[in-house]
């Protein structure tokens, strides 16, 4: 281990600003466009003394003592208030004292009005004291409790704020109905605190139930083994296995259920769920694989909720239920990898999980290599390289983007100025690829071994880089010491920017588009002779990405003409493409633009559509459209639009 000498690590918190292109979203202070002054370094808010060495395992974004006492389970008995943009009811937390003399319990709380609190044995209460620490506006306040000597469980009545980070209230033109609410939770990396009073570090894991009562003719879904029972507004959830508070989601509105088999099914609005079904009919098929390779999967039910398209994210994979943007329906299952994505997270991050958000690789990077693995088993090899091609010419460009090298190393400072600023295409591209540079080395055969006991050896626990070095050494690197260097290894790990050792994916797909590109830019071949026809929504990302950032409005025009991309209703290539047009200056394009910016919320696609608007010097527009969108817009991307457009540069 290497602790970074503290100038470092403060030029690395500047840097954090600069992140281009982080995925899926950008940090407030990113998408602020980079103020060139440091914010102040963290100070770790549970431990008392300073660390002479960098502490990977200690989460420095909780309060929580959790080396100390432990919640291990949580129970939720709570009303859904869509009137007042509220949960309301109680917590009650039953926890083990890792320390036999610990007299507190301290938890994680944003936002949260606590009514009442007590301690007991799970069957007698009574008051006892607590204090409320001062608002911090990313971690929240520390709830310190005292816990009387015989107590093993807290009781907190509580009440969320209208604007908990976690929470969005979509109002029913928000809808595809269009006729009843709908309100759902985002709880990574650390938005469970304003859901409910926790110990809110991917360390820590607890088992939990929920009762939770909703308008009568709405149905409330959690992560969890769900209610199958009438819709009637009074559901009863129960998780069995423990996971961490991130993990730890909830969905109320009008949904309906379809099956795809009998452990997997879809969630969503009934006029949704038909095309839902269709797009996502092959999630079997990716269970069945993933489950081949890397052993069982182990929570029971899988299932995708499809959320409105305000969710700020294309997937987020809480356990047993992953929530899906609408945006990943195109008809034709081109954008099922998100799928893929979200099902491996059931394997690398929600079993095996990062034991702080600066190992965010560990979970990211490696569910991204489960990911194409799956694609390739599922569509075919051409498919995975097509996608890792993507993924590898996002990534150069982040690295040629970030001013600070340090930001660039899969294993991440300890002091990030927010744990989300952990997840740029570092962590997902770089760590995939450092993982396929094993299975290289070592060979698909041993590596699918190795990987397939990472997650058993390590299933329900909280895992670091160091872990995972160890692991590797012991199970690949012992028994063939020569198929990677010492130095190989550390250059991944420690290293910053693009190993020389990276893997290059070769898709011969996309080398015939580079040659059809350069054909039509010479003058060659016209554009209804590109062949593009056939093309596969790859082959066109991978084609208009590659237009030269000098193409002209004519240029564009001439494509426009021959594929009608200003209409596609392929969200990925309508982005790819306004970008374009946008920059060009292609206004044909722009009522387009405006209509995507009013339907659609997912951060991955709207931030640089409005960093794109304004760089232009079309900031008055960027403005009037961002007021009429605002309203449909999650809370969270409300503030980083306020920032992006408000930036002064
Ligand atoms: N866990 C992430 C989403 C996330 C990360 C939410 C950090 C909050 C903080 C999820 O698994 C994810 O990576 N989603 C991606 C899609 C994926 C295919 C790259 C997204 O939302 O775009
Ligand atoms: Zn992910």
């Amino acid at each position: 281990m290497r602790p970074a000498p503290a100038s470092a690590v403060v030029i690395a918190i500047a840097a954090l600003a600069s992140l281009a292109c982080a995925r899926p979203e950008k940090s407030a202070a990113e998408a602020s466009g980079a103020p060139a002054a440091a914010p102040a370094a963290r100070p770790a808010p549970g431990s008392t003394a300073a660390e002479p060495r960098e502490d990977r395992r200690r989460d420095p974004f909780t309060y929580a003592n959790y080396e100390a006492v432990r919640v291990t389970d949580l129970a939720l008995d709570i009303d859904v208030l869509f009137d007042e943009k509220a949960l309301d009811g109680t917590a009650t937390l039953a926890f083990e004292r890792v320390d036999p003399a610990a007299s507190t319990l301290v938890l994680d709380t944003n936002d949260l009005d606590i009514r009442s609190l007590e301690a007991g044995d799970g069957a007698t209460w009574s008051p006892t004291p607590f204090t409320l620490g001062a608002d911090d506006p990313d971690l929240g306040s520390r709830l310190e409790i005292t816990l009387p000597e015989n107590a093993s469980a807290v009781r907190i009545a509580y009440r969320t704020h209208p604007n908990a980070a976690a929470l969005q209230w979509v109002a029913p033109e928000g809808t595809a109905g269009k006729r009843r609410p709908f309100m759902y939770s985002q709880n990574q990396s650390i938005n469970a605190r304003s859901m409910a009073p926790v110990q809110d570090t991917p360390a820590v894991r607890m088992t939990y139930s929920a009762i939770v009562r909703t308008p009568k003719d709405l149905r409330a879904v959690m992560s969890a083994e769900n209610d199958t029972g009438p819709t009637d507004g009074e559901y009863a959830f129960r998780m069995p296995q423990p996971v961490p508070a991130y993990l730890l989601a909830i969905a109320a509105g009008d949904i309906a259920f379809r099956p795809l088999s009998d452990t997997i099914g879809v969630y969503a609005e009934p006029s949704v769920i038909g095309a839902a079904a269709a797009e996502f009919s092959d999630t079997p098929e990716m269970e069945r694989i993933a489950s081949l390779l890397y052993g069982p999967y182990k929570w029971g039910r899988y299932d995708l909720l499809i959320l409105p398209p305000s969710f700020p994210f294309g997937g987020m994979e809480n356990p047993r239920l992953s929530f899906m943007t609408p945006t990943l329906i195109a008809g034709d299952k081109s954008l099922t990898g998100v799928v893929a994505h979200e099902l491996a997270h059931s394997w690398s991050g929600n079993l095996v999980t990062n034991a702080s958000w600066s190992d965010a690789w560990l979970n990211e990077g490696v569910t991204s290599y489960v990911e194409n693995r799956v694609m390739e088993a599922v569509y075919g090899r051409e498919r995975a390289l097509m996608e890792q091609s993507l993924s590898l010419d996002q990534l150069k460009e982040e690295i040629a983007a970030q001013e600070h090298p340090e930001l660039t190393r899969l294993r991440l400072p300890m002091a990030l100025a927010h744990p989300d600023d952990a997840f740029s295409e570092v962590a997902y591209a770089k760590g995939e690829f450092f993982l396929r540079f094993l299975e290289e080395r070592f060979g698909r055969e041993a590596f699918d071994v190795f990987l397939k006991a990472w997650f058993n050896t390590h299933a329900f626990k909280a895992v670091t880089s160091d872990d995972f070095r160890a692991f590797l050494d012991d199970r690949l690197v012992a028994a063939n010491p020569n198929a990677v260097s010492v130095a190989e290894i550390d250059e991944w790990l420690d290293g910053a920017g693009l190993p020389a050792t990276t893997p290059a994916p070769k898709s011969a797909a996309f080398e015939r588009v580079d040659q059809v590109r350069k054909a039509w830019l010479d003058d060659v071949t016209p554009a209804s002779a590109i062949g593009a026809n056939a093309w596969t929504t790859q082959e066109w990302l991978h084609f208009i990405k590659g237009l030269p950032e000098e193409a002209s409005a004519d240029r564009l025009k001439e494509l426009d003409l021959a594929f009608d991309l200003t209409a596609s209703r392929n969200a990925e290539i309508a982005f790819a493409w306004q970008m374009k047009a946008i920059s060009a200056g292609y206004a044909p394009a722009m009522p387009a633009v405006e209509s995507f910016l009013t339907r659609i919320g997912r951060g991955k696609f709207i931030y640089p559509l409005y960093r794109a608007l304004k760089d232009k010097g079309d900031l008055a527009n960027a403005e009037r459209i961002f007021e009429r969108a605002r309203a449909s817009y999650h809370p969270i991307a409300q503030r980083r639009i306020e920032e992006i457009l408000q930036a002064q540069n």
